[in-house]
């Protein structure tokens, strides 16, 4: 394994010095990138000094680097997590056989595929999220995001290099394209759903980086295994900044919640103190979960039984000891819940392969759990009466199984006139979103904060939370 090569013009640890061909290649994508992140990027803030952590090495240790830096300088660069010697593949039919050091032929297809989906998600959520800054409750959580959105533009590059290595020529008109597609965009918009609409409040950001970064765990956990050596040593250092991300979204509703006791404490109406009332944080998580199942494909479904069978992408954890015995997965049978004829639900079995989008989700949601109870534990210490929950699977799905069926956040089929008539007191109305924009009004002084969150318990990297995190070029107030 090449050392990690900070000076190049590319950071890598991949060798690019000692690889011509690769170099220029990737070298020429470079400006059309940095093009890319100066229009698509966050917008406004491209000329400040932002708090920034960078990869100075692929160990643990080496991610304790911060310093001040101008997001366009930032050293996007192409890392993986060193490789194990003699590795084998260690699920589905290729069991036991040497892992690939290059793309089988056979599987080229799917796993250009993979990548480009997986890859696809990164600069569109970039996309997305460009205009948050305007809103930023504080100069933490703005830094809080750019940081986020750095790390999305080095996934970008991860997925890029694998693409430009090991695809050859339609390797690299895919990373072409990666910069040509755009979300929200009617001609030529980003490849998954979730990734079309536009993130343009931060209550949404934070359910985004809760729900949504957490099927990107996932699926990158999922590709971790994969046979394919060089994507699974991408994805398994990308895990390591995508954990930041989903901090960012679970303590961000976190100290939405806490302000909203506050608030609750102080005033009977929490709307009219400017704050964000339960109910209202409850619609947004119905919206981002419901959203965020989608993104794990059809719980039944012969491509997820391929890509395992061919050692492409396995479960999350399968090399993790004692977590699965059987890592052929030809017994056995999953029990799904299925629509029944009648609108209701009935249960089918199911090989255990066609159910692999459905034992990744699994583990997702449980995960999903877990954070929400830190949120609920907050409200129950505070002696508040209200618990969030996580509505059901069938709820507001617009893929799979339950694709369009009017069922409601506990699970219930209610019909279509019922759904109709309730569901902005499900998922947030129009009205909801104008007050949360509404409310929604930059702070950019050091220790200032919005009235409708609270302080982070900690700052970034042992500063405190009244810490410079940003540096203005010039007034950010008067930004366009
Ligand atoms: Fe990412
Ligand atoms: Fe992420």
């Amino acid at each position: 394994m090449p050392n990690v090569d900070l000076d190049a013009k590319i950071p890598n640890n991949v060798g690019l010095a000692d690889d011509r061909k690769l170099r220029k290649a990737l070298e020429a994508w470079q400006p059309n990138f940095i093009e890319w992140w100066c229009d698509m990027g966050p917008e406004g803030f491209q000329a400040d000094d932002i708090f920034l952590r960078t990869a100075v090495s692929v160990k643990p240790s080496g991610w304790a680097h911060f310093e001040h830096v101008k997001m366009p300088d930032y050293r996007w660069g192409v890392f993986l997590t060193p490789g194990v010697e003699d590795r084998l593949i260690h699920f589905g039919d290729n069991q036991g056989k040497k892992a690939w050091d290059s793309v089988p032929g056979e599987f080229r297809k799917e796993l250009r595929r993979i990548i480009v989906t997986q890859g696809d998600t990164e600069p569109a959520s970039v996309e997305q999220q460009r205009m948050l800054g305007k809103t930023a409750p504080s100069m933490y959580d703005l830094r809080n995001l750019f940081q986020v959105n750095v790390e999305e533009g080095r996934h970008l590059w991860a997925m890029v290099y694998l693409l430009h290595k090991y695809f050859g020529r339609d390797g690299r008109e895919e990373a072409e394209d990666l910069l040509v597609r755009r979300s929200g965009n009617a001609d030529s918009p980003r490849i998954l759903g979730a990734f079309n609409e536009p993130i343009s409040d931060w209550l949404s950001f934070f359910c985004f980086t809760m729900f949504t970064d957490r099927d990107g765990k996932y699926q990158l956990g999922a590709l971790a295994e994969s046979g394919f050596d060089p994507l699974a040593r991408t994805c398994r250092f990308m895990l390591t900044e995508e954990a930041h991300h989903m901090f960012v979204g679970e303590t961000g509703i976190r100290r939405i919640v806490q302000r909203t006791i506050e608030l609750m404490k102080e005033n009977e109406d929490v709307r009219k103190a400017g704050g964000i009332p339960l109910d209202l944080i409850q619609k947004y998580i119905n919206r981002w979960f419901s959203v965020s199942m989608d993104l794990f494909g059809g719980e039944d479904s012969s491509n997820a039984a391929t890509y395992f069978a061919q050692g492409l992408k396995g479960r999350f954890g399968e090399g993790k000891k004692g977590k699965y015995e059987d890592h052929t997965a030809l017994e056995g049978v999953y029990a799904m819940d299925v629509p029944d004829a009648n609108g209701g639900i009935g249960k089918k079995e199911v090989p255990l392969r066609r159910a692999m989008n459905l034992i990744l989700r699994d583990g997702y949601s449980e995960d999903c759990l877990r954070g929400m109870r830190m949120w609920n534990k907050t409200l129950t210490k505070a002696g508040i009466d209200y618990q969030f929950t996580l509505p059901s699977e069938r709820f507001n799905r617009k893929m799979g199984l339950w694709n369009g069926m009017p069922f409601s956040p506990s699970g219930e089929n209610v019909g279509e006139a019922e759904w109709l008539r309730r569901c902005d007191e499900w998922l947030p109305s129009a009205e909801d979103e104008t007050y949360i924009h509404a409310i929604q009004q930059p702070v950019y002084e050091p220790g200032k904060i919005a009235g409708w969150i609270a302080p982070p318990k900690h700052g970034i990297n042992h500063r405190g939370f009244d810490f410079e995190y940003v540096k203005f070029a010039d007034d950010p107030y008067v930004r366009g």
